[in-house]
């Protein structure tokens, strides 16, 4: 076990302590902030694999912080730090869809075994344990708004895509397995799109990919046609939420969606990252504030001739007919139409399967059902997107996401 920071001895103080396993990742790091600015003794233990110690660096000073590198399923670690804690919030995982294509096995070690380990010590000492769960949970199921109690709808086992939906789902049966065999004490928050500051684009997370190649004046490259929509949740709302939950008794032994519910399309969420980084750097991408892309492309497609239509590859729709449907090398399958707006020419459609290989399934639309968390806490978001993606914009032009991070350096892969 490597201490990166240590502070006074947790078993003496007499605050609330919390364990935060993932704490150096995007959402534990701004939690374990939220918790010490709340006065609880605050304890990270992270493997530094998707984490980084920069994203607690502004921490290690504090005198009730201390983060462990190492992992959650380091049986002698986790015994121990859980038996020096009143609550864990746990959301150490394998995240990411190109990390669970790329690495299938680190899945099942981290978010299986890991979460196996940590609820049995949390059991061993009937600590609370705040389980992170996720939307992917519901699958490829299309009947939106999901509520908790939704039936699932998963692909085959050969497609290594739902590996992450079955072992956050085997996370939930376990913790609850344990809140009726043991007593335990348990929640689990399924999040949906959670967005902010210090959250990686490396993993095929869109919004940090998006804006870090809008400030580069790169393409900004969207999978599949960009019609798919999602609802995004700022993390400090998120957060808001794990915390109301971890303190509200009537949340025990429950399942939440914590969530957006405002869909925003991959296309338009495009737009809106080049008018956020332009505008600030002055320049004008082309588009037109407040107006929606679907009207504006139904108005001038009704110009495209099928010629042109037909220059994209077979099977494929492109969202603006004429322009590039391109894989990452940027090919184009024909010039931009004279109507092409500057912003609509700095779109790449890439189709899934170059993205992610051949018979990837993605989800068309991914909303929560949120009744249960507002009618249990009077929980809702309250950051609007536009807000979130200027300070998603600040913090890649801050430079704070490119700063080493040396302990990351010095752990195996
Ligand atoms: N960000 C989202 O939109 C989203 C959506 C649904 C669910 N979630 C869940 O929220 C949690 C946090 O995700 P995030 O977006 O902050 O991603 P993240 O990758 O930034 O955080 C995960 C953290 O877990 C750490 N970790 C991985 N394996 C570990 C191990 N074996 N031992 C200890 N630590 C380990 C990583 O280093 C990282 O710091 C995860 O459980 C994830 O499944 C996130």
């Amino acid at each position: 076990m490597t201490t990166v920071t240590s502070s006074s001895n947790l078993t003496e103080s007499r605050r609330a302590r919390a364990l935060v396993t993932g704490g150096a990742g995007f959402i534990g790091s701004h939690l374990a902030e939220h918790l010490l600015a709340h006065g609880y003794d605050v304890t990270v233990l992270d493997n530094l694999s998707t984490g980084r110690t920069d994203n607690v660096r502004q921490l290690a000073s504090h005198p009730r912080f201390r983060c462990v590198v190492d992992s959650v399923a380091n049986e002698a670690v986790v015994d121990q730090l859980v038996s020096e804690c009143d609550v864990v919030f746990h959301l150490g995982a394998a995240v990411g869809v190109e990390l669970v294509l790329q690495d299938p096995l680190r899945v099942f070690e981290t978010n299986v075994l890991g979460s196996h380990c940590l609820l049995r010590a949390a059991a061993r000492y009937q600590r609370k344990v705040l389980v992170a769960s996720t939307s992917e949970i519901y699958g490829k199921s299309d009947r939106v708004p999901f509520r908790e109690d939704d039936d699932r709808l998963l692909g085959p086992t050969t497609a290594a895509r739902w590996s992450y939906s079955a072992s956050k789902a085997l996370d939930e049966f376990l913790a609850l397995a344990y809140h009726r065999a043991q007593d335990l004490p348990i929640v689990i928050f399924r999040l949906f799109n959670t967005v902010g500051p210090r959250q990686t684009g490396r993993y095929g997370m869109v919004i940090p990919r998006l804006v870090q190649q809008a400030l580069r004046g790169e393409p900004l490259t969207i999978y599949g046609d960009g019609q798919q929509t999602r609802c995004f949740c700022d993390v400090v709302d998120a957060v808001r939420a794990i915390i109301g939950l971890a303190n509200c008794p009537a949340a025990l032994g429950q399942v939440f969606n914590v969530g957006s519910t405002t869909e925003v399309s991959i296309l338009e969420l495009a737009r809106r990252i080049l008018l956020l980084t332009d505008e600030s750097t002055g320049s004008s991408p082309g588009g037109v504030p407040g107006t929606s892309w679907k009207a504006r492309e139904s108005s001038r497609s009704a110009g495209i001739s099928p010629a042109r239509e037909n220059r994209t590859l077979a099977g494929e729709t492109p969202a603006f007919p004429g322009l590039p449907l391109s894989d990452d090398s940027a090919v184009h399958f024909g010039e931009p139409t004279t109507t092409a707006t500057p912003w609509e020419e700095r779109i790449r459609l890439v189709p899934y399967d170059r993205a992610y290989g051949p018979g990837f399934e993605d989800l068309r639309r991914r909303v929560p059902d949120t009744t249960r968390i507002k009618t249990t806490l009077g929980w809702e978001p309250r950051i609007s997107l536009d807000e979130t993606l200027r300070r998603v914009v600040a913090f890649y032009r801050s430079g704070e996401a490119s700063a080493p991070s040396p302990a990351a350096n010095s752990m195996p892969a």
